[in-house]
């Protein structure tokens, strides 16, 4: 059986993919990093499994780390990515290794939504959709074997990054009003389970899936601060205020705005299918569970 390398596994969901795999199969684990110290890290947390370094704007370097692979997990990171070189040398390199029997890819993007239907805007942003929109049509050209998990919603962990310290501090979910919108949430403990088990699992099963992740509610930004009241036990009022988003995105604000100025709209029309519970084998975990599970976090 050939290695499993994991772009980006030093990030939230390549990271927490990575453990599940190393977990229960360490010797096919390869771990990349594009930095030093991420090196450093990654031999830290995955004792005897292999780190490599990789950079993924140098194909040469996706060459070296694809040798002897057969499996491939992508998730590339917002606001940075340039997916047409990314991407394109993802496909060269996997195509000239010759060996890979299946790439795992993320997305975040309505179902069938294209390139031509995408404002310029959104693309620009290079967050989410924004994207997963350019990266799609390339892997859909390159006869590769893909499989597309696709997130149509806002990973839990944005609690950490947007909202945590207001709601420690002030009881308060602070927001953009304009970036509010009835949304689907869906944990990265989820989302890794389900790329582990796709990874650990026969590759001609999964090659050209394409499995959307939603969750059967939605949340406005009122509703979360519900769930924070009940699990908390306190008031927890939501308040039209972008300060501490400012301050959490620092000069990337503005792209963000950007993005979140299309993703709520077009995120709305996504209807609910039930693919978590039945990869998973149990009901996807919910903001309550997930709040509950973290609660020193916000208290
Ligand atoms: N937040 C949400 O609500 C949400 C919802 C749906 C989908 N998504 C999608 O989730 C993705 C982000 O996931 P995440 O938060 O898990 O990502 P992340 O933590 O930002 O991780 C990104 C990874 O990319 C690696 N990387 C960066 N530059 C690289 C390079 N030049 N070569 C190789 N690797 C490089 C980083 O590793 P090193 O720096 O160590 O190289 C890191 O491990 C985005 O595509 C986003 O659109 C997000």
């Amino acid at each position: 059986m050939g290695k499993t390398l994991i772009l980006g596994a030093t990030g939230n969901l390549g990271g927490l993919t990575a453990a599940r795999l190393y977990r229960s199969a360490p010797q096919t684990l390869r771990a990349a990093t594009s930095r030093d110290a991420g090196i450093r890290r990654l031999d830290r947390k995955f004792p005897g499994a292999e780190a490599v370094l990789c950079d993924w704007n140098d194909e040469a370097s996706l060459i070296e780390a694809m040798r002897g692979v057969s499996k491939i997990l992508v998730v590339t990171p917002d606001l940075v990515t340039d997916e047409s070189v990314v991407t394109l040398n993802i496909i060269r390199a996997a195509q000239k290794t010759g060996a890979v029997e299946l790439v795992v890819r993320l997305l975040g993007m309505p179902p069938g939504f294209t390139l031509e239907q995408a404002d310029p805007a959104y693309v620009g942003a290079r967050c989410g959709a924004g994207l997963h929109v350019v990266a799609k049509p390339l892997l859909d050209a390159s006869g590769l074997p893909v499989c597309y998990v696709n997130v149509p919603a806002w990973l839990m962990f944005n609690l950490q990054s947007f909202v945590a310290a207001d709601v420690k501090a002030h009881r308060r979910i602070a927001m953009p009003a304009t970036t509010d919108c009835p949304r689907m949430w869906v944990s990265e403990g989820d989302v890794a389970e389900v790329f582990a088990r796709i990874l650990s699992g026969d590759a001609a099963e999964h090659a050209g899936q394409e499995y959307l992740l939603t969750s059967p509610d939605r949340h406005s930004y009122a509703d979360l601060a519900r769930v924070f009241t009940e699990v908390l036990g306190e008031p927890v009022a939501y308040a039209d205020d972008d300060q501490p988003l400012r301050d959490a995105m620092g000069p990337a604000f503005d792209q963000l705005m950007t993005y979140l100025s299309h993703e709520t709209g077009s995120y709305a029309a996504v209807r609910h299918v039930d693919t978590l519970t039945r990869m998973l084998g149990r009901p996807p975990e919910t903001l309550h569970d997930y709040i509950t599970a973290r609660k020193e976090l916000y208290s």
